[in-house]
């Protein structure tokens, strides 16, 4: 929710600043802007739009300077305009702010500022309340004449004491004309990371900004405040107290961040899939034993012995894979286990035994109800584990250990290879605690295998995209879409209409199929096509049933199937998809890339807006 890119170096900042917005924008596109010192003087450019806009407005009205601060917007307080779009300053004008986050008492510390006479606010925004309190504050210290340095310790100290009046989150970076050479930054509950240059510094809201210029990172906590020159940084907590950082490898590069030949980022991450789903199991194979090594975990075999229930939770495409993880855990390892949407549980009393464990599952990391759901869980002392692919991310350093997914970074707004490798994870998981119980060798060879098997079958699934491109062009007239599957299919469902929605705007539900006959059949009629996920299983025979019931009132089926499913199909659904033949298990993993490419293709032929689709954002940092 919200990129920030600042500079303090040496060099232009503003082709700097311009790339890591680019490389930010799946963060937010309402609106987005910049800042540069140069020669005492603080000069911006903003507009509401995406990224080209604002580097359309440098283009034509240039700003330079060795140090800046960007922003690319998605909008919480105040409508999409020029006006709002960051960064913001103070009363003074010479400070400039940029911020992600809600600053949940914005309208007390407004009051209070227009009680003292500053009324000069020109955005709705609570981030230029923000900017206006510390620029008071520094104005206030810098009453009589003191020296550059004076004039930065002062400015620190005004962060420090404006953002122990803030409540709510912040990611924050700031400039101001009087120090040309010094950048602030400071978090809490949005990420923020400081870039480690030589002779020069960063901060972001991602590394992925920033990953062209520097791979020396250091990873801000909450309530940190930085202050960055060209030749060094410090960081500081909220109380002044000077704080010990480690400056860590990022783990990837440039070109891992780069579409490569791709039209579109999901399109290449949904065939990178073959990939992240090996990388996902990578040296997490115990085939001696039959089962799986997850370290991570921090849980010796007693610990792992006495789990004696399991709550999953997260949101959106993270919610989907906790799903199949309920039917894989019961089935493999016998354990209760519940599923949650993190936003409902952090705020539920939700009963808890003893020996109940909690995994939070998020790609980013970052989401904050995914966030506050672990914090309500370990807070009531609950062993709290997170199943992430950002590894420097608010939710894996908080958590007391859990499974990296190693998927590499994921711009496209609809997530796609990080289901597929938190599927991959949660059955290694199921695999792990059913090894620990009743779970016989002979199975936990299987389950091995199967996942074995996996890579390959993706590649032969990812085969298959002409004829989902070719099912994609005949169905752009559609009015909407039914998803419908049953057991391990039935999440599937689920995540093929969150994909189609979220990329095609089109409406989608996904149901467990016998849900049809309890009012969803109301619903069909020609111009609105059912998808069943319907491989060849212990219930394909059921799917079929609702198959023809569907038929029977005219609605359109496209059937995605495997085994010797085709021959019951053919004369019934109007195209069948066929998957390669493996245990029910993992066909998730399989069955849901039909359902990407689909919504992909569509989302294509309608001319949407594929990585970036309308008012969402990657990763959202807000509640
Ligand atoms: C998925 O396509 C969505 N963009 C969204 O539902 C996402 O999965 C959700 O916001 C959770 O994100 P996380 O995995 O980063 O926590």
């Amino acid at each position: 929710m919200c990129g920030i890119v600042g500079y303090v170096g040496r060099a232009h900042a503003t082709p700097i600043l311009l790339d890591g917005l680019r490389r930010l924008e799946y963060r937010g596109y309402d609106s987005a802007g910049i800042a540069v010192v140069d020669a005492g003087e603080l000069d911006t450019r903003k507009c509401a739009g995406r990224i080209a806009a604002l580097a359309k407005l440098v283009t034509k009205e240039p700003v330079s300077g060795s140090l800046g601060i960007s922003h690319t917007r998605w909008a919480t307080h105040g409508k999409v305009n020029d006006e709002n779009a960051h960064p913001h300053f103070d009363a003074s004008g010479k400070l400039a702010l940029v911020h992600n986050g809600v600053i949940e008492n914005y309208q007390v510390l407004k009051d209070e500022l227009i009680r003292n006479g500053d009324t000069d606010f020109r955005s709705d925004t609570d981030t230029e309340v923000l900017a206006h309190l510390i620029g008071k504050l520094y104005d206030d210290s810098c009453a009589s004449t003191v020296d550059a340095a004076a004039k930065k310790s002062r400015l620190f100290e005004a962060v420090r004491t404006a953002l122990r009046q803030v409540i709510g989150t912040y990611g924050i970076a700031l400039i101001h004309a009087d120090v040309p050479d010094f950048m602030i930054g400071a978090r809490r509950g949005s990420p923020l990371v400081l870039g480690v240059g030589n002779g020069e510094n960063f901060l972001a809201s991602d590394v992925s900004a920033i990953v062209a210029y520097t791979r020396d990172a250091v990873y801000l906590n909450d309530f940190d405040v930085v202050a960055a020159s060209p030749d060094k940084f410090e960081i500081s907590s909220l109380a002044g107290d000077i704080t010990d950082h480690p400056v860590s490898k990022v783990d990837f590069t440039a070109e891992d961040v780069g579409k490569g030949d791709y039209p579109h980022y999901m399109l290449k991450e949904i065939f990178e899939q073959p990939d992240t789903v090996r990388d996902a199991m990578r040296g997490r194979l115990n085939s001696d034993e039959s089962t799986a090594k997850l370290g991570g975990l921090n849980m010796g075999p007693p610990q792992l012995r006495d789990v004696g229930r399991i709550v999953l939770t997260g949101c959106g495409t993270a919610l989907h894979a906790a799903r199949v993880g309920e039917y894989l855990i019961e089935r493999m390892a016998s354990i209760p286990t519940e599923v949650d949407y993190a936003s409902e549980f952090r705020h539920r009393n939700t009963p808890m035994t003893p020996e109940t464990v909690v995994f939070a599952i998020s790609q980013s990391g970052e989401t904050a109800d995914t966030l506050g759901a672990l914090r309500e869980s370990r807070r009531k002392g609950f062993r709290t584990l997170g199943i992430c692919n950002n590894v420097a991310s608010t939710i894996a350093r908080e958590s007391d250990g859990g499974v990296y997914m190693h998927a590499g970074p994921e711009i496209g707004v609809a997530a796609t290879k990080s289901f597929t490798s938190q599927l991959t994870i949660l059955t290694l998981l199921a695999l792990l605690f059913g090894r620990m119980r009743n779970l016989a060798t002979a199975e936990g060879t299987r389950v091995i295998e199967a996942l074995q098997a996996l890579p390959g079958q993706i590649e032969e699934v990812l085969g298959l995209n002409d004829q989902v491109k070719d099912i994609a062009s005949k169905y752009a007239s559609a009015n909407g879409f039914l998803f419908f599957g049953r057991q391990f299919n039935f999440p599937i469902a689920l995540e093929g209409a969150l994909k189609m929605k979220e990329i095609t705007y089109l409406f989608a539900e996904g149901h467990p199929s016998a849900e049809l006959k309890h009012g969803v059949i109301a619903l069909i009629r020609p111009d609105l096509p059912s998808i069943f996920i319907a491989p060849d299983d212990s219930v394909f025979s059921k799917n079929l049933n609702n198959i023809e019931q569907v038929k029977a009132r005219k609605g359109p089926i496209i059937a995605v199937s495997s085994g010797n499913c085709a021959k019951h199909l053919k004369g019934i659904a109007d195209e069948i998809v066929m998957l390669p033949e493996a245990p029910d298990y993992v066909m998730p993993i399989l069955a849901v890339i039909p359902l990407q490419l689909l919504a992909y293709h569509l989302a294509v032929a309608l001319g949407r807006d594929v990585d970036k689709p309308r008012n969402l954002a990657k990763s959202v940092t807000v509640e």
